[in-house]
């Protein structure tokens, strides 16, 4: 069985990002052998981070940011769903994955969802850089999602040409972890 987390990037009460991460996690959640479970970060409620030592010195010790890094540490695979704000990822997203251990994305398939008015391609690329820094394997393709042509009535409707393209990354992802599985 592979764990496989949907980690949901924006913590604002009206987010886009809850109907994305769900339309990803339906897709992987089809894959035999595959326990899909979505992340939320705003579940967490998580202070901005403040400790002491940095996470690749030392587990982060505030309850909230211990409570994170465990949960993300218990998967095998990890898909992040990631707004674009100014050009980059959200500060919710950047801030939890601060409280992250290396080990939680080590050697583990990373698959990246982009959205925003310009597809969330700068969110991509800059959580590129962030998970190669950990360790963690990018898996190829990424999906990028437009809110000028994904949404309907103001409700999450992808377009048909996205139509397999979730199932290509997970595949990916899955196969990065399994081949790194010794690795971990
Ligand atoms: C603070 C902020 C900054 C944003 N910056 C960008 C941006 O740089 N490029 C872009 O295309 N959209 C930008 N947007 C639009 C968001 O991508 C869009 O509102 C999206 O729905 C945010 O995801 P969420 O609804 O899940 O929070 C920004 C939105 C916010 C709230």
């Amino acid at each position: 069985m592979t764990r496989l987390a949907v980690v949901l990037g924006s913590v604002r009460p009206n987010r886009m990002g809850g109907a994305i991460a769900q339309w990803v996690a339906d897709q992987a959640a089809a894959f035999e052998g595959v326990e899909v479970e979505i992340v939320d970060i705003d579940a967490f409620s998580l202070p901005l981070f403040a400790e002491p030592m940095a996470p690749m010195m030392a587990a982060p010790a505030d309850p909230a940011g211990a409570a994170f890094n465990e949960k993300i540490q218990s998967f095998d695979a990890v898909i992040f769903v990631a707004p674009e704000y100014n050009y980059s990822i959200p500060g919710s997203l950047k801030n939890a994955i601060d409280f992250l251990e290396p080990k939680a994305l080590a050697n583990k398939g990373v698959g990246l969802v982009g959205y925003s008015y310009s597809n969330g391609i700068r969110a991509v690329e800059h959580l590129k850089q962030i998970v190669t820094g950990f360790g963690g394997a990018v898996a190829s393709p990424q999906v990028y999602l437009s809110l000028n042509t994904d949404v309907a009535d103001g409700a999450f409707a992808p377009a048909a040409y996205h139509d397999g393209e979730v199932p290509a990354m997970v595949q990916a992802v899955l196969a990065r972890s399994q081949g790194l599985a010794s690795l971990r």
